[in-house]
């Protein structure tokens, strides 16, 4: 009998300080930086989105998501033997920030690494945890999405900083013999690092390099529509399934009019589509758990349906998991 992985529970957090496009455009304009509440929502769909207090990392977001997670799976900390975060803001360049998470939870001995694959990276994360899960290599994994993404913001750069937020989404992953995850298809190409990235680093004791994000808006949408796509229709076929399986796509949240265009390439209503972005604003990596666990706790997404879940980001990266949750 194949083994599977399944979703057992979910969880997230958003830290508390919540800024509107107004509260935001008058902090900018303070600094001489014009944007409007009109502009960011007509090109984006974002209302709202939250950065954590300077004394936060992602490990305590991450912590406070999987806790949730944990409580919906009716779980244990002590009970998970994987950990797996999804992060471009560490708390530290080493160790990992699922080491700092795996301390704060409590359960020393389980496995936990990150991995970096900005917006993409939960998509990542929860391929690599359903492998191993049924390789046997892990029996139940967290699986994290979790970002202070205010900290690599410029804000003098009206083209990105209104853009992004901070928080953690999270799912505890087990071992089962029913699906669970039917199907993933991960993708990168590397010659689009410029397109979107942070290209600072640390050497010698200093920062070199500018620390702060960098992005060719236009050139990452013309490529999100693309990918996405694909990335759907491959992981439907290696499922054996059509579009019309797909109860909800829940893509990354970065802008409204590239799920727009996804939805109505994969012929889906907008109905079928989490929509988070005009509340969380794009969170990286936390997006699509943060987006997933907003569906359930809202009822809408319910046991037994299915879920395409679609990342796309820095890297270039994309990818897909679809499941039966
Ligand atoms: O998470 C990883 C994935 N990331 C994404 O998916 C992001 C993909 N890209 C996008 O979402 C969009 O390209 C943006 C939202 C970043 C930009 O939207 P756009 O429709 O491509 O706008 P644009 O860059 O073509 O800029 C249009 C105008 C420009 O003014 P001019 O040159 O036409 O006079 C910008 O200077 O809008 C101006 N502008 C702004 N105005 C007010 C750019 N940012 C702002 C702003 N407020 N915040």
């Amino acid at each position: 009998m194949r083994r599977y992985s399944r979703i057992a529970g979910t969880g997230s957090y958003l830290p508390p300080r919540r800024l509107t496009n107004a509260d935001l455009a008058a902090e900018l304009a303070t600094k001489g930086v014009e944007t409007s509440d009109e502009w960011i929502v007509e090109r984006t769909g974002i209302r709202a989105r939250h950065f954590a207090a300077p004394d936060v990392g992602s490990s305590d977001l991450a912590l406070k998501a999987c806790q949730r997670a944990l409580e919906a799976a009716g779980l244990e900390a002590s009970q998970i033997d994987l950990i797996i975060v999804a992060t471009s803001t560490p708390d530290m360049v080493f160790p990992s920030t699922a080491c700092i998470l795996q301390h704060k939870l409590g359960n020393a001995g389980a496995a936990a690494f990150d991995v970096q694959a900005v917006c993409s990276g939960f998509v990542y994360a929860l391929t690599v945890a359903d492998a191993m899960i049924q390789t046997g290599a892990a029996q139940r994994a967290l699986v994290v999405g979790a970002e202070v993404f205010s900290r690599l913001l410029d804000f003098t750069d009206r083209t990105t900083c209104v853009l992004f937020g901070d928080g953690a989404g999270a799912v505890v992953l087990e071992a089962s013999d029913e699906p669970g995850i039917l199907a993933s298809d991960l993708h990168a190409d590397g010659k689009h690092v410029g397109i979107l990235c942070v290209p600072g680093h640390v050497s010698g004791g200093q920062v070199l390099g500018d620390p702060l994000l960098k992005m060719d808006g236009q050139a990452v949408f013309k490529l999100a529509v693309g990918v996405l796509e694909d990335a759907a229709r491959a992981t439907l076929a290696k499922a054996g399934k059509t579009d019309a399986d797909i109860d909800w796509l829940i893509p990354h949240q970065a802008n409204i009019r590239i799920m727009q265009s996804t939805a109505r390439k994969l012929k889906l209503p907008l109905d079928k589509v989490v929509v988070t972005v005009d509340q969380h604003g794009n969170t990286s990596a936390a997006s699509i758990p943060l987006a997933l666990d907003s569906a359930v706790r809202a009822g809408q997404v319910k046991r037994g349906q299915h879920l395409m879940l679609e990342g796309v980001g820095g890297g270039f990266t994309w990818g897909a998991v679809f499941l039966r949750y």
